[in-house]
């Protein structure tokens, strides 16, 4: 009977384990995001000159959505597995030229990406709209899906922290 009892308190800590893994995984799933994406957080800026733009929630569900499809394999979690040096951090987006840390400038790269320091155009190298041949997951994409996407770029510094785009140089 002791060893009954013994054992189902193993089975129910063994649950309780379980479950708080499956929530602590869930952390950043797409309803938690959403819940806690409140209007001073879906605020972002819009372009250099400092105006802001609030964006409706569906937005930034969509652009992760497109993100993971069209981007997550060479920026999961905002890092740039091939060029660690390049990510989608707000400090590397506010030093690259021009600075692509507002909603226009980046929906620009997108069309038209550039090296960081802006000098050369790399849509042959970089998924873009003018390369839809050789990255057939931009063929499909509109100009808000671009302007979602980005969103969501702008928006994950907000909801993670550090840990969107951390990995880049130092810890590499
Ligand atoms: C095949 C890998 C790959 C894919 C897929 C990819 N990127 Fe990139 N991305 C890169 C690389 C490499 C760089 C650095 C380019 C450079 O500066 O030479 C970069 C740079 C960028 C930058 C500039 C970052 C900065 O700090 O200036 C942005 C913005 C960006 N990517 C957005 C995207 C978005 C949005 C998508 C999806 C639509 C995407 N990328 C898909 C590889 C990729």
């Amino acid at each position: 009977m002791r060893n009954l009892f013994k054992r189902c308190t193993g089975l129910l800590l063994a649950a309780v384990i379980l479950v708080s893994g499956v929530l602590g995984a869930g952390m950043f799933s797409g309803e938690a995001i959403a819940a806690e994406l409140d209007a001073a957080i879906r605020t972002i800026k819009a372009n250099e000159n400092g105006d802001t733009v609030t964006l409706p929630v569906e937005d930034f569900l969509r652009g992760r959505k497109q993100f993971n499809v069209a981007c997550a394999t060479c920026h999961v979690a905002g890092i740039t597995k091939t060029n660690p040096n390049v990510g989608l951090d707000t400090e590397s987006l506010e030093g690259a030229f021009p600075p692509r840390d507002n909603l226009a400038a980046l929906v620009d790269y997108l069309h038209n990406p550039t090296t960081y320091d802006g000098l050369v155009e790399i849509s042959e190298l970089h998924p873009s709209t003018k390369s839809t041949d050789v990255y057939p997951k931009m063929r499909n994409l509109t100009e808000d899906d671009l302007q979602a996407i980005s969103a969501h770029i702008l928006v994950m510094p907000k909801v993670m922290g550090d840990k969107w785009g951390a990995g880049k140089t130092k810890s590499l």
